[in-house]
């Protein structure tokens, strides 16, 4: 199967898969794709805001939930490439950035964020991933992950629209 196919069904396998309470996680992606979008992301920022939590998904295995962004980062990399995997995958490393370097990020989480962050160590600073050229837009992502959990949010992108960033990805990469 090829990755847009594959896209579909996971997308499509979040539709009433809760982590937070306000948002299933098809909402809270297409939501987050949404917040990229408006935010004037480029397409791979917009996929792997996406699909950041796509290890969320009944089409993993149960123990994929506990390491959720090495997950994406692994199923991502060799569909979309080195970037939209990477971002994908630093969405934890990034809640902890902000939660040690922005006194107003800890208090702005959600209660379910919150307690992951305990979970995942805490606040802390990777210094080797601050000073990764693509650091930025991993913070980017995870402000559109944080933005991404509103119960009454209307005209967000569908999967549709996603699926057509993901088939531009695809083509970017093939014509490089
Ligand atoms: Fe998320």
């Amino acid at each position: 199967m090829d990755a847009i196919t594959d896209t579909a069904r996971l997308l499509s396998s979040l539709r009433g898969v809760w982590d937070e309470e306000a948002v299933d996680e098809l909402d809270h992606a297409l939501q987050s794709a949404t917040r990229a979008v408006d935010d004037g992301a480029d397409d791979e920022l917009v996929l792997a805001a996406a699909l950041h939590d796509i290890a969320r998904s009944p089409m993993f295995d149960a123990s994929a939930a506990r390491r959720h962004d090495e997950v994406a980062k692994g199923w991502l990399t060799p569909r979309f490439g080195e970037r939209v995997g990477w971002l994908a995958g630093q969405h934890v490393a990034a809640k902890r950035y902000l939660a040690a370097t922005d006194p107003g990020y800890a208090a702005a989480l959600s209660p379910t964020s919150v307690s992951s962050l305990r979970a995942q160590g805490g606040a802390g600073v990777d210094a080797a991933l601050v000073a990764h050229p693509w650091w930025p837009d991993a913070l980017r992502l995870r402000r559109y992950d944080d933005a991404a959990k509103d119960p009454d949010a209307d005209g967000t992108v569908t999967i549709e629209d996603v699926l057509a960033v993901a088939e531009r990805v695809v083509r970017q990469r093939d014509s490089r």
